[in-house]
């Protein structure tokens, strides 16, 4: 998401492709092989730079997993709002696009970025089969969807969903508040949320972490009102050697569930930092402090 530069209908600088290179280049030394794209991205251009850095490597294709979302369609509502859209068409139109600005025939995987309420399930389940059968696309998944919508989704499908993305960090764990706040006043009142991680595991969907360096939250100047928790997150990054945004890993690494940080980090030290934090084993008593002191508040 970071690569690609501003998020208009300029086309992509020298500068940008250069930069993105650079992550690039980064990231795959780092072992990253992973590479997570929407088609809103910069209004295309991340998968533009993406796609040029691959035509000059190609050799890589193979080695890499690459997925992209559709769904999303940027500033085409009043207010300057977004519509969402997962009719057959729309689908099929945009994955042609995607496929030819990463410059490739096919998706490891698709993801449905957010649910459209104008789409039926079975519908989109006709668009998975289509796509599948044209050989566009191996697998698919979902973001930002309920564990009931997962649930309805896979009902039509012939083939198990591999993956949900849904936001997720120490700043924004409510994944995890929905496990232990049951049948409380004080509940969280993300119903749509509710069980998404035991789904998740019963059905075998990784979870595909995104925010997980909770967007910068935790850096150090900006800290205001949560002020222990940098501090313990400090603590901790200097007792095991890394960063802060190494402890936010090493914290959603700890959950016993499949989650796969999808990080957002355009920074060459940085992705060093987060590769480097798979080693920690945070205890329990670390675990919880941090939840409880993002949480603010003490466990029911
Ligand atoms: N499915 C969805 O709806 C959805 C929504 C949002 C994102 N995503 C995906 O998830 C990925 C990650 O999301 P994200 O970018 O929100 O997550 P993130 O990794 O939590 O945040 C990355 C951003 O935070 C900044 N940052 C992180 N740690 C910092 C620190 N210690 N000091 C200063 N700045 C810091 C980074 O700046 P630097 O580049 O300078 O490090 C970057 O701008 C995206 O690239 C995208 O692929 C999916």
């Amino acid at each position: 998401m970071g690569l690609g530069g501003s998020w208009d209908t300029s086309s992509l600088s020298k500068a940008q492709q250069k930069q993105a290179d650079n992550v690039l280049e980064t990231a795959i030394n780092e072992g990253i092989r992973h590479f997570d794209h929407a088609d809103i991205y910069t209004f295309g251009k991340a998968e533009q730079a993406f796609g040029s850095y691959l035509k000059r490597n190609s050799s890589l294709r193979e080695k890499l997993f690459i997925q992209s979302k559709t769904g999303i369609v940027l500033k085409a509502g009043p207010l300057n709002s977004s519509i969402y859209n997962l009719s057959k068409p729309y689908v099929l139109r945009q994955v042609d696009q995607i496929l030819k600005r990463l410059s490739i025939d096919y998706l490891d995987a698709l993801l449905f970025h957010r649910p459209d309420p104008l789409t039926s399930m079975e519908a989109l389940a006709e668009t998975v089969q289509l796509l599948k059968e044209s050989g566009k696309v191996k697998r698919f998944g979902v973001s930002n969807m309920s564990a009931s919508q997962i649930q309805l989704l896979q009902s039509y499908l012939k083939e198990p969903l591999f993956s949900n993305q849904i936001q997720f960090s120490l700043a924004h764990a409510f994944l995890l508040d929905l496990e232990v706040w049951v049948n409380r006043q004080e509940s969280p009142k993300e119903a749509g949320l509710s069980d998404l991680l035991a789904y998740s595991q019963k059905n075998k969907l990784s979870i595909q972490a995104y925010s997980p360096l909770a967007q910068g939250k935790y850096r150090k100047k900006e800290i205001r009102e949560d002020q222990e928790t940098f501090t313990l997150l400090a603590e901790l990054a200097e007792k095991y050697n890394t960063s802060i945004s190494g402890i936010l890993l090493a914290w959603l690494w700890k959950i016993p569930a499949d989650i796969q940080p999808i990080i957002g980090t355009t920074n060459l030290q940085r992705i060093q930092e987060c590769t480097a934090a798979t080693e920690i084993n945070l205890s329990r008593e670390e675990w919880y402090a941090l939840w409880i002191l993002a949480n603010g508040k003490k466990l029911p």
